[in-house]
């Protein structure tokens, strides 16, 4: 199932990987994850490896197989969460403050074993494989959309990313193609009127009123403007206004959340709620001030990277090893890179009970089965060599 090579660095694998699990840094605050990275990079015999942010890194390994090359990035996230860990392992956290709860230990150990298989086998591949360790993927805005801005994907073809997962078994890769996961965005509304005496409402231009017919309005973006198969929230969760019985207040704050996939829903409830929120305030006499936040976007998975996936972990697993998944909730910036280059991600799975690997991500008892991790290596060793075949193949039937 394995290839022989990649069975013979899982000792190198796990080592890593407890190494990143016993020191975790937050996010932004990688530093010495990035050089302890970059001196195993070095080790590894890697010679081109760039740090255009302050934490994180990219190593670029070339291929000495003659043909029609390419560029394939392939990332990994490096941060921890500020947490405590609760589990009693051998390699537990040293770090009172800071937990890999998430699992990006593996990611990290995983791109690094990758390195080394790819370096010790440059003739098995056509142009350059682009290993990015990401930072800060845990904090918005994140470490993906620095790394686009400085250039990180500039050339590359396609960009592979991978998670861990306690939702699936061990060894189970699940796959979407299109939408994998929603845009999770909030905005705050403040309308601004005219107090007064709640006696005299002629001299006064009353915002609460305004507000919460403003509230009652927006509910008519997911219901009248947004086709009926595509799945939307909007939820106004505050409404802030008045300090006594008999005083119309000035001004009245609502603060609303929001959830859509893609980006040009996400651009039209944008665009719809400050219209309505500006419209009905100004019938009102007021004036509302709408004020957009923006989460992560959308993780859309590339159709034609998610069909090669497909035929990739077939090719190797068997089809038993894949699972189609439906939508997934969590944030991921790993959709900046995304919006920049085609690219596709998957989830990987790392439950199971009996090792007690179950427990939800995030969490202070949250612990990944470590079989897993040679799972994610082969894959995507196999995907980039599928990619960088010399042939081009895939771009030319893409073209
Ligand atoms: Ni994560």
């Amino acid at each position: 199932m394995f290839d022989p090579e990649v069975r013979a660095i899982e000792p190198d694998l796990i080592t890593w990987r407890r190494y990143l699990h016993e020191h975790p840094e937050v996010s932004f605050e990688e530093t010495q994850t990035t050089l302890w990275i970059l001196a195993r990079l070095r080790e590894i015999g890697v010679e081109s490896i760039d740090r255009p942010t302050e934490t994180g890194l990219i190593a670029h390994i070339f291929g000495t197989k003659a043909g029609k090359s390419a560029v394939a990035a392939l990332r990994a996230d490096i941060d921890a969460l500020p947490m405590q860990e609760e589990n009693g392992l051998p390699y537990r956290s040293r770090n009172a403050t800071a937990m890999h709860a998430c699992g990006h230990d593996g990611h990290a150990a995983m791109l690094l074993a990758l390195a080394k298989l790819l370096q010790e086998n440059r003739e098995s591949f056509c142009g350059e494989a682009r290993l990015v360790f990401q930072h800060a993927e845990e904090l918005p805005p994140g470490g993906a959309i620095e790394l686009v801005r400085a250039g990180a994907l500039d050339g590359a073809e396609a960009v592979l990313g991978l998670h861990l997962s306690s939702n699936f078994e061990t060894g189970i890769f699940a796959l979407k193609e299109g939408v994998l996961t929603s845009n999770v965005d909030r905005f705050t509304v403040t309308i601004t009127g005219r107090g007064g005496h709640c006696a005299f409402p002629e001299q006064c231009a009353d915002p609460l009123l305004a507000a919460s017919e403003i509230v009652i309005a927006l509910q008519s973006i997911v219901s009248r403007r947004i086709p009926a198969n595509e799945p939307a929230v909007v939820s106004v969760c505050e409404f802030h206004a008045g300090t006594a019985y008999n005083i119309i207040p000035n001004e009245a704050v609502l603060n609303a959340s929001v959830r859509s996939f893609g980006e040009s829903t996400r651009q039209l409830i944008e665009r719809e709620a400050r219209n309505i929120s500006e419209s009905v305030a100004k019938a009102h006499g007021c004036v509302a001030r709408l004020e957009w936040f923006s989460g992560y976007p959308s993780v859309v998975n590339d159709e034609k990277l998610a069909s090669e996936a497909e035929r990739v972990i077939a090719t190797r697993f068997g089809a038993a090893q894949m699972q189609q998944i439906g939508v997934v909730m969590p944030g991921e910036d790993f959709s900046y890179m995304l919006e920049n280059r085609p690219g596709f991600f998957v989830e990987l799975g790392t439950r199971n009970a009996v090792k007690k690997t179950d427990a939800p991500h995030h969490n202070p008892r949250y612990r990944l089965d470590e079989d897993a991790l040679l799972y994610g290596v082969q894959y995507q060793y196999d995907f980039a060599r599928a990619l960088l075949d010399g042939t081009r193949k895939f771009w030319e039937e893409q073209a």
